[in-house]
């Protein structure tokens, strides 16, 4: 990527470049993974550069780990850090009581044990990403490999009983081959339009054999950082229920992507 950047892309860095000041030296971080997050992680690599910032980040899939390392970032494993201070990610939707679906790129099960790992989960997120119901990204939902036809049927029967509109569900192809996760697995996506009952259908989805993590996160977000085109950012706190605005200048040198591949 080089040049101008897009409006979407410019939401996307302000919310990221805000979302930094919530980091500390000294701070152990959950970093995400999507090109929300990857911003997060240029933008967190300046400040190790530019700060001398030291933070230890752990990361929620293989790519964000190769790309925090390419900033400068320390990374650590979950086992190591244990606990964190914080996580900052991405998301596909979130609502105003900011539950999330997560796992467009397929690490929502490493983001959801790392996020509820965390002494506050922070969303990152342009605009578009709010909606009033959850429901109309599909959802993705990790399952094993093994038998993975038999799960999908069981899946959508249990989705007879939900309060969804769509019950249909696919597995996420790479190429002519099922998407594999970092953790082997596979990714049926349910195409529900509207979930009505998410914390209980998050709870059913979970007792099936063979379903690993769904991609609903409840009650784990404490506050969303959106951003626009225009370089405002709002920050929202679920437990405060405060609102801050802040618009952020975007400079010439702050296409920090050029020439890497996100
Ligand atoms: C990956 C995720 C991402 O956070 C989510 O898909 C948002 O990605 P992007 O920032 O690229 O829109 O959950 O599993």
């Amino acid at each position: 990527m080089s040049g101008e950047l897009s409006p979407i892309d410019k939401a996307k860095f302000v919310a990221a470049k805000r979302a930094t000041r919530f980091v500390e030296t000294g701070m152990r971080v959950g970093l995400g993974t999507g090109s929300t997050a990857a911003w997060l992680l240029r933008c967190l690599g300046e400040r190790v550069r530019d700060e001398g910032l030291r933070i230890k980040g752990v990361p929620t899939s293989s790519r964000t780990a190769e790309m925090a390392r390419d900033v400068g970032i320390d990374v650590i494993s979950l086992d190591e850090a244990k606990w964190l201070d914080i996580t900052i990610d991405g998301a596909d939707e979130f609502d105003a009581n900011l539950n999330l679906i997560k796992g467009g790129g397929g690490a929502h099960l490493q983001e959801k044990i790392v996020a509820t790992a965390s002494d506050q989960m922070i969303v990152i997120a342009d605009g578009s990403k709010q909606v009033e119901t959850l429901g109309a990204f599909p959802l993705p939902l990790e399952i094993i490999p093994f038998g993975w036809q038999t799960t999908k049927m069981l899946v959508e029967e249990t989705l007879i009983g939900m309060d969804v509109l769509g019950r249909n569900s696919s597995l996420r192809m790479n190429g002519q081959a099922p998407f594999v996760t970092d953790e082997g697995n596979h990714i049926l996506d349910l195409h529900l339009n509207r979930i009505g009952n998410a914390r209980q259908l998050s709870l059913v989805l979970n007792q099936i054999p063979g379903v690993v993590e769904n991609g609903l996160f409840i009650d784990i977000c404490d506050a969303v950082v959106i951003g626009y085109g225009d370089g405002r950012t709002e920050v929202r706190d679920i437990s405060s229920g405060s609102v801050e605005q802040e618009k952020i200048d975007i400079l010439e040198g702050d296409n920090l992507f050029d020439g890497i591949d996100v």
